[in-house]
């Protein structure tokens, strides 16, 4: 598809298919923002630019998910290895947690959106920790779509986070050895409830997980769109989602 762009570099509002273009959709999306450096360097812009322009993406996204009506969205906005960036970097990213929650928190309440963080919150200084408490819970009886936002998230620290549970279960007695199956791991990740990724998608051409959602990708479909994460538009979006839909999915089976 086309991307048209303004001589300032702006998105033109791509044209976004509705529910019924599409013969199935996932109901749990994951996505990795991948290619914020690239671009800035591209426009010979500093990396925090690169960040807040995809932010902007970010904003479309979500918006055209809830409009889709898919139930659930993974974001992936800070692993547990993003800490090794720069000083700078790290604190560009820290501001712009605030900045999104600030000016995005209003209407994804209204939308009935329910924001949940993946991700331990207490490394995080007490400003962004208290706005990512405080989103959870202004949001947590919402009933539409679930935004899972990854922060400090890490695929094994999040098993490993289960796995202490679990053995905190069993050693308290609420939970026998020869009860710890499949759904007692799911039931202890942060996703709880939700159902596995349908399809991830990451962004700049990288094929790799990167320590996102290690357990509920087991049988994700996956993309991975040449394009950096500030030029995804819902176009190229849309166009996720068809592929989506054309795929086979056998988890195992074989079809008649
Ligand atoms: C992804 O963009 C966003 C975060 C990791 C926060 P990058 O910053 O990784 O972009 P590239 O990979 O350097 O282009
Ligand atoms: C993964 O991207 C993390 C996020 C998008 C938040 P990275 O850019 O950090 O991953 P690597 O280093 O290329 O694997
Ligand atoms: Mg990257």
């Amino acid at each position: 598809m086309d991307i048209i762009r303004d001589l300032f570099g702006q998105r033109e509002k791509a044209a976004a298919l509705t529910r019924e273009a599409f013969q199935r959709l996932p109901r749990h999306v994951g996505i990795i923002m991948d290619g914020n450096g690239r671009w800035a360097k591209k426009q010979g812009l500093g990396v925090a630019l690169g960040h807040r322009r995809g932010v902007e993406t970010l904003r479309e996204i979500i918006r055209h998910t809830d409009d889709l009506g898919i139930g659930a969205l993974s974001i992936y906005a800070f692993s547990t290895e993003n800490w090794n960036r720069s000083a700078e970097e790290v604190g560009a990213l820290m501001q712009l947690i605030l900045d999104f929650f600030a000016s995005e928190i209003d209407e994804l309440h209204e939308k009935n959106v329910r924001i949940l963080i993946l991700g331990e919150k207490d490394v995080f200084p007490p400003r962004q920790r208290e706005t990512l408490v405080r989103a959870e819970e202004r949001t947590a009886s919402n009933t539409g779509l679930t935004l899972n936002i990854c922060l400090n998230y890490g695929g094994r620290a999040e098993l490993a986070r289960a796995a202490r549970q679990i053995a905190r279960d069993v050693l308290e007695g609420r939970l026998d050895v020869d009860e710890v199956d499949e759904k007692a791991v799911s039931d202890r990740l942060y996703t709880a409830g939700q159902p596995d990724v349908d399809l991830m998608i990451r962004t700049s051409g990288e094929m790799r997980l990167s320590n996102f959602l290690l357990w509920q990708c087991a049988y994700a479909e996956f993309l991975f769109p040449t394009v950096l994460w500030p030029e995804f538009t819902v176009a190229h979006y849309d166009e996720a989602l068809l592929a989506y839909g054309g795929r086979d999915r056998r988890f195992g089976g074989r079809k008649p």
